[in-house]
């Protein structure tokens, strides 16, 4: 089969950051001598105590744990404001560009954003968080959510961000986990000219969550929302404090952030980052994935909710003074120009989005992209989920004109940043694959009983060592973090993802192996989604798998079994669907639901997934040994059921 190659455009690799040569030589530095590496890798920070030791760590259970700059000191706000205002204090820091494109996009300098996030600072303070207290942040797409989040690392309060989408039960979930004190919200939030009610999804929250005693309000929209004793408005309480906040010292492994992620078991897990290895790892991925360089519109239209908006609208970025784009809205609202407009009006070089959404914008054509310019744009990424060669090819020739890299980043919440991904001036690439790992990332892939496979082949990906931006712990659950990450290939971190590695070195990331699913670059654990379902009355039972989906990637497939003597109906199938996305959000609606009587279980009792996978994605006649079944024939009645 003839491969598709493109290999590093003249003009890239004249003006690389980092070449094909470079690039072999880095990878060999940080994997001969990590240490010297990583402690120079590290002078991009700004330390107001250098490190003196890099990584310490074993994934042993033995003496498991991850330092990494153990004795370094630092504070992450500084380094992503003050540092940068003596040479660039006039450089716009963020551009925000709203919902509806007939209003004024806003620019913050870094000097005005040194002032915002001071001031926001302030007022967290004031409202009684300290170091190492959790504060909650559920805002939309607004300027206040890079104030918020930047304001508590500068005074070293721990920031747990939620995700605007997300229901009030998801919510107050996270504030219980973390026992957090303070939300910050806003009256509502805006997306595709479509209102959030955020401030009455916190107070349904927070109703249930006791550890709350304040919730900041931020006016976004001006809706007439309940303010009651618990509530604060923003601007109110910053009108009452100090114009400047001293950045808190931060010891390296003093916690940044947590970060709720579904995995394949149990509740939503915190993941926990530290200061001092996650802001390196944003900051140097950001570079060298990006080949960054000052003077660039860097644009990353994820939400600041997920990780991939954490890493590369705010830390990365602002870390390396850039400029960063946040956009409130959607990218095909109020057309599928809107993404290719805000492209022109801010002169973005390097667009960083998600497979999904360039999916939903090829459906629309060709037309609404060549009527645009986009000859600003030099680089584009993608992330969140695989890309299909199609999409991938669609982005390249039609949104990038054939003259843009293609950075295809793998890598996850727990990661911190980008592993594998090519670097556009030394990578040649081809489409659907993440190319090459970044330097001082060692993947390996094995086999189900963990023997490390060689060169051409197929196999679980696992992480052979540490790295700066690696997860530190679970929240509350040192021994589920272990559990869930280092006990399946012992000695190792496993990603959850399958890949295949070519001829060339080259990673193909497959898809998670485990039960996550991604929809629309969303994971998804099935066990929440099970969960929300079986608390509905009419419920006894539910299987929840992930199906083919042409614009999402995956889309989610419930099997419901009722309680007894309960047909149910087109009705009750609309109705549990909106039983879903009111228990977790929008993004867990069940794309298809089919009332099963019974679920292939074998003799033990244990549902076998593999065959509601295959019934899901239509592929009945391969459906494998059914006779370990308990009864079998339940599968009969459901391939003759399928929904869809
Ligand atoms: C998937 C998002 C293929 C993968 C940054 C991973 C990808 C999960 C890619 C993490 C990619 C992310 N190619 N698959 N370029 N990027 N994934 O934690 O399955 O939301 O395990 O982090 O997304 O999702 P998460």
């Amino acid at each position: 089969m003839a491969e598709d190659v493109y290999p590093v455009p003249a003009e890239w690799q004249a003006e690389a950051g980092v070449d094909a040569s470079a690039y072999e030589a880095m990878y060999k530095a940080a994997r001969s001598d990590p240490d010297a590496f990583w402690l120079e890798q590290a002078g991009r920070l700004h330390w107001t105590k250098a490190p003196t030791k890099a990584g310490e760590w074993s994934f042993d259970e033995a003496n498991f744990g991850i330092r990494w700059f153990a004795d370094g000191t630092l504070n992450v706000a500084a380094n992503c404001i003050d540092r940068h205002l003596a040479e660039r204090a006039d450089t716009v820091a963020i551009i925000w560009e709203p919902d509806a494109p007939d209003e004024e996009p806003k620019r913050f300098t870094y000097a005005q954003l040194h002032a915002e996030v001071c001031r926001f600072a302030n007022v967290l303070k004031a409202n009684g968080a300290k170091k190492g207290d959790r504060v909650t942040i559920y805002l939309p797409m607004i300027p206040e959510a890079a104030f918020a989040i930047l304001a508590c690392a500068r005074i070293g309060a721990i920031h747990s961000v939620v995700f605007g989408g997300f229901s009030p039960d998801a919510i107050a979930g996270r504030i219980e986990d973390c026992d957090s004190t303070l939300v910050v919200t806003a009256d509502e939030g805006r997306r595709g000219g479509k209102r959030v009610p955020l401030k009455a999804n916190v107070d349904a929250a927070v109703a249930r969550a006791s550890s709350v005693n304040r919730v900041i309000v931020v006016k976004a929209t001006g809706a007439d929302v309940a303010i009651g004793e618990r509530d604060r408005w923003y601007h109110e309480e910053a009108a009452k404090v100090a114009a400047d906040c001293p950045a808190e010292p931060m010891n390296a492994e003093d916690p940044l952030f947590i970060l709720y992620t579904s995995g394949s078991t149990g509740k939503p897990k915190g993941v926990l980052h530290t200061s001092g290895g996650y802001l390196l790892w944003a900051a140097y991925t950001h570079e060298l994935a990006f080949d960054y360089k000052p003077g660039t519109v860097f644009w990353c239209a994820a939400d600041v909710g997920w990780v991939t908006g954490h890493s590369y609208i705010l830390y990365g970025p602002l870390a390396n003074g850039a400029t960063t784009l946040m956009y409130e809205g959607l990218p095909n609202w109020p057309d599928a120009s809107r993404i290719w407009q805000v492209v022109d009006r801010h002169q973005v070089h390097t667009l960083f989005t998600a497979p999904t959404a360039l999916r939903a914008l090829m459906k629309e054509g060709d037309a609404p992209v060549h009527a645009t310019s986009r000859a600003s744009l030099k680089l584009l990424g993608s992330v969140g989920e695989p890309i299909n060669p199609e999409a991938w090819r669609w982005y390249h020739d039609v949104a990038g004109d054939g003259r843009c890299p293609v950075v295809d980043a793998w890598w996850q919440t727990e990661t911190g940043g980008i592993m594998i991904a090519p670097l556009p001036g030394a990578t040649a690439l081809k489409p659907g694959s993440a190319t090459r790992p970044l330097p001082g990332v060692l993947p390996q892939l094995v086999d189900e009983k963990g023997e490390v496979l060689h060169g051409a082949t197929s196999g679980n990906l696992v992480i052979a060592g540490s790295w700066p931006g690696q997860m530190r712990t679970v929240w509350g659950d040192h021994e589920r973090f272990f559990q869930t990450y280092f006990t399946t290939y012992p000695g190792k971190y496993f990603t959850g993802d399958g890949c295949r590695r070519d001829e060339d070195g080259y990673y193909w990331i497959t898809g998670r192996v485990d039960d996550v699913i991604n929809v629309s670059g969303h994971r998804m654990g099935t066990a929440e989604v099970e969960s929300a379902l079986v608390l509905h009355p009419r419920v006894a039972e539910a299987a929840v798998v992930g199906m083919p989906h042409d614009v999402k990637g995956q889309g989610i497939y419930a099997y419901v079994t009722l309680n007894a003597g309960d047909e149910g109906s087109a009705e009750l199938r609309e109705e549990l669907r909106q039983h879903v996305r009111r228990e977790i959000g929008p993004i867990a609606t069940p794309d298809a639901l089919q009332f099963a009587p019974g679920l292939p279980k074998t003799r033990s009792g244990k549902i076998m997934r593999r065959i509601l996978r295959k019934i899901a994605e239509g592929e009945v006649s391969s459906l494998g040994d059914t006779s370990t079944l308990a009864d079998p024939a339940v599968v009969d009645d459901l391939v003759a059921n399928r929904a869809g």
